[in-house]
């Protein structure tokens, strides 16, 4: 048995698990309740996105999957979805987002034939949206069987749950698992917990895989602790830190997304307003980009010396948060940090000044300080308070401080078909790797899929490529065909990591 983990996945097995998934599921009555949260995505998630909204339920059913018996158009109950019949709807859907996701289109045109992935065996734990089945469907397309299972009950777009579930084959992994006394698809599973979960509960069957691709900032940490404790048996591949997929996640995504967040959640207008973005790093490049595009004046805030010398050269005014927080309408954070923005910065707003993050996780903002008895809480809109302080001033926290855009807004189809691309061919190499290629590690997507991941990207834009000379070739010091950057070419952060292997798969160039 050889098996691709995390994204290890057969067909589409979505998930709603155990007993308390069920009342935590039940817990939003009515329908608006729970459209409302299936836009917003849990901490678990923050590194990888959901198109959102499943809008098409339009069913009052509240039994849980579980205790439905369904059966697909042939014969097969070997699913556990919402509600098959959405399935049709669940294609279109699947059909739109193919239109964005060309990249991974063509993949399945370039690979078909060889089927790079004939007999693995993949299992994977992600959200559950129109993105994610073609990519899915790609997995298929190039010979692999997969079984999948959603991470988070509120991202899932049930009707697309339920057309994978129409298509899907049959359950190998249930079966691997249930081999092994296991209750794997009885267990609410966030991505990054996959592996670390089979790898406790089913050494044996750890053994077995083939490697282990991974896409979570969480779930990468985890395998490079692993891998430090030496208790990694498996290669893995960390597609997080690709630099195709950084750049995209980090600043066009954020650049599109921080206005859409904020003007769903407050109506704001931008023009004239005064913002604050602590962190000028790729999330905080794009955001400032955005709002200063829209006629906001932005201001930055920076601990790193170049950083802020970037945001002088781009006419952005670098300051602390202490001096200006009085004046600003808007206070963004985007810098991994904890505690940007403090109580005592919260006590100092003026009257309606709205904060929100847009880095990693709720640490940024010390929401946690402003549950104290003094200040009272108002939930005006999903995902939006209003803090009142005793003197009657309103403070607007969007989000409870976790991130705007993944809580409040939606990610373009073609930011996740960057994602998707990295992790198929990740996919691809480490099944198709010889022997002995990839040891007990973890490893970066080499710099030349990088680039391959971004050719495929390019016909969208009938963007027309320059080809070396080979005088020019020469004189650089390069290869024709790539890659043309060095490894470190992006950022610092990527030097420490190990970076491996070029493959000689034959989709490459
Ligand atoms: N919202 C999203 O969609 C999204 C997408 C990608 C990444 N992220 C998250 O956003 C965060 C930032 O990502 P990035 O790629 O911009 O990282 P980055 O490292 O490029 O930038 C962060 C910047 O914040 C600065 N910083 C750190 N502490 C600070 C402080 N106390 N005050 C002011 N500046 C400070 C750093 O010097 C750095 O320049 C990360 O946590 C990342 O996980 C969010």
């Amino acid at each position: 048995m050889i098996s691709v983990l995390n994204f290890v996945f057969s067909f589409p097995q979505i998930q709603f698990a155990n007993a308390e998934d069920k009342q935590e599921f039940s817990k939003f009555p009515t329908k608006a309740g729970r459209r409302s949260l299936s836009r917003s995505i849990s901490q678990s998630s923050t590194d990888s996105y959901s198109s959102a909204a499943s809008y098409t339920d339009s069913s009052d059913d509240e039994t849980s999957p579980r205790d439905k018996a369904q059966v697909n158009s042939h014969g097969s109950t070997d699913f556990c979805v919402k509600n098959i019949k959405q399935a049709e709807f669940g294609r279109r859907e699947i059909e739109i987002a193919e239109q964005d996701m060309s990249a991974l289109i063509s993949l399945r045109k370039r690979a078909q034939g060889e089927k790079p992935l004939a007999g693995a065996k993949i299992v994977g734990c992600t959200h559950i949206t129109a993105q994610t089945a073609v990519l899915i469907e790609t997995l298929v397309a190039l010979g692999a069987q997969c079984r999948w299972t959603a991470c988070n009950i509120y991202s899932t777009q049930n009707e697309v749950a339920a057309a994978l579930a129409e298509t899907g084959e049959t359950g190998w992994v249930a079966t691997l698992l249930k081999e092994q006394g296991g209750d794997f698809l009885n267990k609410e599973l966030t991505r990054d917990y996959l592996t670390h979960w089979v790898y406790k509960k089913y050494p044996s069957v750890f053994k077995k895989v083939r490697g282990i691709v991974e896409e979570s900032v969480t779930g990468v940490h985890r395998l490079y602790q692993l891998s430090k404790a030496g208790k990694l048996c498996v290669p893995a591949m960390n597609v997080n830190d690709s630099v195709t997929k950084q750049k995209f996640d980090n600043l066009y995504c954020c650049r599109e997304s921080i206005l859409d967040g904020l003007k769903r959640t407050t109506d704001i207008m931008f023009g004239g307003k005064q913002v604050v973005v602590c962190g000028y790093g790729e999330v905080g490049k794009g955001c400032c980009t955005a709002l200063k595009a829209l006629g906001a004046i932005v201001c930055i805030t920076e601990i790193d010396p170049i950083c802020a010398l970037q945001a002088c050269m781009d006419g952005f005014r670098v300051v602390k948060l202490s001096e200006v927080i009085r004046q600003m309408d808007v206070v963004i954070t985007c810098t991994g940090n904890k505690n940007v923005v403090s109580r005592e910065h919260l006590d100092r707003m003026k009257n309606g000044c709205i904060v929100c993050n847009m880095g990693h996780s709720n640490t940024e903002i010390d929401v946690a300080s402003l549950r104290s008895p003094e200040l009272t809480w108002e939930r005006v809109r999903s995902q939006v308070d209003h803090i009142i302080w005793p003197d009657g001033k309103r403070v607007v926290v969007l989000a409870e401080g976790r991130l705007l855009n993944l809580s409040c807004s939606t990610v373009p189809t073609f930011v996740l078909s960057i994602t998707a691309t990295t992790q198929a061919l990740a996919l691809i190499e480490l099944y198709n790797a010889p022997e002995g290629r990839y040891k007990q590690d973890v490893y970066l997507l080499p710099k030349k899929m990088d680039e391959y991941v971004a050719s495929l990207h390019l016909p969208n834009f009938d963007a027309h490529l320059t080809e070396l000379s080979d005088e020019q070739a020469k004189y650089m010091g390069l290869n024709k065909n790539g890659p043309f950057k060095p490894n470190y070419y992006r950022s610092g952060s990527l030097i420490s990591c190990r970076l491996l292997f070029i493959s000689n798969y034959s989709v490459l160039p």
